[in-house]
């Protein structure tokens, strides 16, 4: 029988923020002792600081992911027709498309990259099409120049799902500053994590921006009075002290798990398959993915050493019971994908010693 010889979780966030503990501290109290809680100043300079980070129009705090990609739809009037969408991403891209009114229109992603394919989109276009939505997964940057071209051609608007992807770049642009509105994830896993939920909408128009703003407050405008159907969607004055933390530490953080991926790409053995990054694009890896036909096995052989991986996602959007009667097709490369893939530890509290038994045991196990 197999002995445990080591602990390396897949994440592990305590060891994160306690490294950042007098920091967060020191923000937490900050807010406490400002008495104010929500839209303050923490959130003003939050969403000023993260814009000119990413070189985005404006930044506006909402309370999840999943609310930025709704508001994104909303205040651009995308509320019917169809959004051409990736079958290769998280559940949330679609449902947001849906609750703001949209019809999804899944495209399988490319097999290497395993991100949306330009061409596929392309043949996905409808005289019913108003959008298109690249998803930028596991830190890779999509072919923003073939897909803004596309939707140039096409007249579509452009929303982009950065949740995984706060740093990448595409032609030496960040990811976000390509689309009509692009929506950003805190949720405490992601590169940028809260200490609990967290988004941004980004958008470049000053019209958007303020609808957008309104959106998350109900659809109140400055008077306070609502002139149409928002959410209550703001972001925290505490998160958003507690992600100045973090965003001034976000290079720091995205060198070291580009570090480790890169130890990763050196080290695994050359069979172990793995996303290949567009052309010209600059990846901040979130995730480190990797596709192995026995995956399952892979994943208790590791978790039989001490060693956590996660599968992002184990099941595909078309495949949820909320999604698969809005959507037709098969999706052949995205059910390949879920059913094989596996995200290895990518943590940036991991030391190279740790990184270096992950990479064993996985040749270890590629070689059986
Ligand atoms: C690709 C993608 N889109 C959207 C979301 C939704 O973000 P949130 O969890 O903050 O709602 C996530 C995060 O979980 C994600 O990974």
């Amino acid at each position: 029988m197999r002995t445990s010889v080591t602990k390396i979780p897949f994440e592990d966030l305590g060891a994160v923020t306690k490294h950042l503990r007098g920091e967060l501290v020191g923000a937490f109290e900050r807010v406490l002792d400002s008495g104010i809680f929500i839209l303050g100043p923490e959130v003003e300079s939050f969403e000023r600081l993260f814009a000119e980070k990413f070189s985005l129009g404006q930044a506006v705090g909402v309370a999840s992911g999943y609310d930025a990609l709704t508001i994104a739809f909303l205040a651009l009037g995308l509320r019917e027709g169809e959004v051409i969408i990736p079958a290769n991403t998280y559940m949330a891209t679609v449902l947001a498309a849906m609750r703001a009114g949209l019809s999804p229109v899944l495209v399988d992603p490319d097999p290497e990259t395993l991100l949306l394919c330009p061409e596929g989109a392309r043949r996905a276009i409808t005289g019913k099409t108003v959008a298109i939505l690249p998803v930028h997964l596991y830190g890779l940057a999509c072919d923003m120049g073939q897909i803004s071209l596309l939707a140039k051609e096409h007249g579509l608007k452009m929303v982009e799902d950065c949740a995984q992807a706060h740093g990448a770049r595409f032609g030496g642009r960040f990811v976000g500053a390509f689309s009509d509105a692009a929506a950003f994830s805190f949720y405490p896993t992601k590169n940028l994590g809260a200490l609990g939920d967290g988004g941004v909408v980004a958008v470049g128009e000053p019209a958007t921006a303020s609808r957008a703003r309104m959106l998350r407050n109900y659809g109140a405008d400055e008077r306070g009075e609502a002139v149409e159907i928002g959410l209550n969607s703001r972001l925290d004055e505490l998160q958003a002290a507690i992600l100045k933390v973090r965003l001034a530490r976000l290079d720091e953080t995205l060198r070291r798990k580009n570090e480790i991926a890169a130890a990763y790409d050196a080290g695994l053995d050359k069979r172990i398959k793995r996303p290949l990054p567009v052309k010209g694009s600059t990846p901040a890896k979130s995730l480190y993915p990797v596709l192995f036909q026995r995956r399952d096995e892979l994943k208790e052989h590791l978790a039989g050493l001490g060693i956590g991986a996660k599968i992002h996602y184990p099941t595909p959007p078309h495949r949820h019971g909320a999604i698969a009667h809005a959507v037709s097709g098969d999706f052949p490369v995205s059910d390949r994908i879920s059913s094989t893939i596996l995200s290895l530890p990518l943590s940036e509290r991991l030391t190279d010693g740790e990184v270096k038994t992950i990479i064993d045991a996985v040749n270890d196990f590629c070689g059986k």
